[in-house]
């Protein structure tokens, strides 16, 4: 059936997809001229494979029925299908890449809080499993300003619980279980029987899934493969409004788990994982694991791995992302990349064979197993790494920090601002960077300070305005950017790190080492004045 539609402002990809409020997509016409947008501005989708699933948030399954009949009104040959519509990313990347299918579409506002009157959204990923790139998604937002017809089956909707193949017209569905293909995986890649006799021998762990989409591959793999006592997955059932929880895998957020590993009694793991199961957060009892320093450790320990046994060929890291992976590249004479925000960017280095492992601050670790962030995957690699050192999180931590020296990190995020305000302190700054090389601010001397621009050394694509930063002559440094994820106003993320090495400056309490940066961070960008703001509502 073909619609006539006009086109709809604002479908503008951001940071990772096409996120509105739930109510927006709801709205006539949205969705349907979103997903014919990515149809139009990809060839079509003529005889196409697509992998299509979601995190099971509030309008999945319905997003879901009609990209499937609108898939088949395009010509697709065959939908694969996460059976409930429900896939993790990192799943959803796997299965475009070991079907070899055209691309998948993935249901999900990651971390945001799901619901109708929260979040929604839709990525597109190509090929490689991998989330478009700036190029395509541009592509994508030109033809929503134009579009002015889609097509769409005039069919009843297809039962998606059940595993088997189905038809709408001369279009295949194949319904399949979310969670095998990808736990055969994680198998190939660490050592089970290892993690299993470490279980078995009675360390204990707490996984929180947060009522997303993680909980099935979580209870599968660490219960059902890998022997953890039963409970250990909490949070286990993906609802639509994650049983009211925000699912985004921070200490704000997964307070409980926190309580519990600060508590007596804590198990000797702790993790969990956000909306779409790409993010994750580790933590020891009594000690918290920085996404930075995670990323770290598993660099400096990856080889105790079966999957990464020969080595790493390169890492990269988000700009914001503290450096201190970069210090374990340098130690192993291995690359590193510092790449604008968000996991697109990576992608060509991991076609490339230019690096192996990845990650960014925000609780997002990754490798070249697929072309997502992968929250089980972090949480398994440090499992692997746990059983193979015998020792505890906070043991490793500190060897890491006393062999590398550590990078005191946190992000404060300023939400809901408005955005001419939030222009402002980022125009403010924008203005003065040219003038600050040599000055001193705080006791720290500024060497260097500019607007992060990123040129990608594999297609040589340039990205400009990725974050305004000032680095100081002791490898310091403060990054401000605005976030390209928020479905309200503007939110300003202000990164801040401190590097020290040696004895007695290791162990600090990280808000007060980062005490200078904080100062020198309002001396240069003036948040708190321009904003009225007294502190940041979100501090990781
Ligand atoms: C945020 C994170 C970024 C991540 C993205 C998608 O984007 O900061 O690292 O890739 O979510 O998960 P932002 O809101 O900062 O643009
Ligand atoms: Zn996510």
């Amino acid at each position: 059936m073909r619609v006539t539609t006009s086109p709809i402002e604002g479908q503008k990809p951001g940071t990772s997809g096409l996120r509105k409020k739930t109510k927006v997509f709801m709205s006539k016409g949205y969705l349907e001229n979103f997903i014919q947008s990515i149809f139009d501005a990809t060839g079509g989708a003529e005889g196409k494979t697509y992998v299509l699933g979601g995190d099971g948030r509030y309008f999945n399954a319905e997003a879901a029925q009609i990209i499937l009949k609108m898939a088949a009104a395009n010509g697709a040959r065959r939908m694969i299908v996460g059976r409930g519509a429900l896939l993790s990313t990192p799943a959803a990347s796997h299965l475009i890449r070991l079907n070899g299918t055209d691309g998948g579409i993935i249901l999900s506002a990651s971390h945001n809080p799901g619901g109708p009157e929260a979040d929604f959204g839709v990525k597109f990923n190509g090929r490689n499993g991998g989330p478009a790139a700036e190029m395509v998604t541009d592509a994508i937002f030109a033809r929503s300003g134009e579009i002015d017809t889609y097509f769409i089956a005039d069919e009843p909707d297809v039962d998606l619980s059940k595993i088997g193949t189905q038809q709408i017209g001369s279009m295949e569905i194949s319904v399949i279980d979310p969670v095998e293909d990808y736990a055969a995986l994680m198998e190939s890649l660490f050592d089970f029987p290892k993690i299993r006799a470490l279980f078995a021998s009675g360390f204990r762990m707490r996984f929180d899934a947060m009522c997303a989409v993680t909980g099935p591959y979580a209870k599968d793999i660490l219960e059902a493969r890998l022997g953890a006592a039963p409970g250990t997955v909490v949070h286990a059932e993906p609802l639509p409004d994650f049983g009211g929880m925000h699912p985004d895998p921070n200490p704000t957020w997964a307070h409980e788990l926190m309580d519990e590993m600060s508590g007596p009694n804590a198990p000797d793991f702790g993790a969990a994982s956000d909306g779409d199961g790409d993010r994750n957060m580790v933590v020891g009892p009594g000690i918290y694991v920085s996404p930075s320093d995670s990323l770290a450790v598993l660099a400096a320990n990856a080889q105790l791995a079966p999957g990464y046994k020969s080595g790493l060929k390169g890492v990269a890291r988000s700009m914001p992302t503290s450096c201190a992976v970069d210090r374990v590249a340098e130690a192993f004479g291995i690359g590193a990349h510092e790449t604008p925000t968000g996991w697109k960017f990576f992608g060509n280095l991991l076609d490339a064979g230019r690096v192996t492992l990845c990650g960014e601050e925000s609780f997002g670790s990754g490798s070249d197993h697929v072309r997502e962030k992968d929250g089980l995957w972090a949480v398994l690699f440090w499992l692997n790494i746990l059983a193979e050192r015998n020792e505890s999180v906070e043991e490793i931590l500190t060897a890491h920090w006393h062999e590398f020296g550590r990078n005191y990190y946190s992000r404060h995020d300023f939400e809901a601002l408005p955005v001419e305000v939030a222009n402002k302190v980022m125009d403010g700054l924008r203005a003065r960077l040219a003038g600050l090389p040599g000055t001193g601010v705080e006791g720290l001397v500024v060497k260097s300070a500019d607007d992060f621009a990123y040129e990608d050394p594999v297609d040589g694509s340039t990205s400009h305005g990725q974050g305004l930063r000032v680095v100081f002559e002791d490898g310091s440094r403060i990054v401000i950017r605005l976030s390209g994820t928020g479905t309200e106003g503007a939110t300003l993320r202000l990164y801040l790190e401190r590097y020290t090495t040696g004895p007695g400056g290791l162990d600090l309490e990280v808000q007060a080492a980062l005490a200078p940066m904080i100062r020198a961070a309002e001396e240069l960008a003036g948040i708190r004045g321009v904003t009225g703001r007294d502190g940041p509502d979100v501090v990781t």
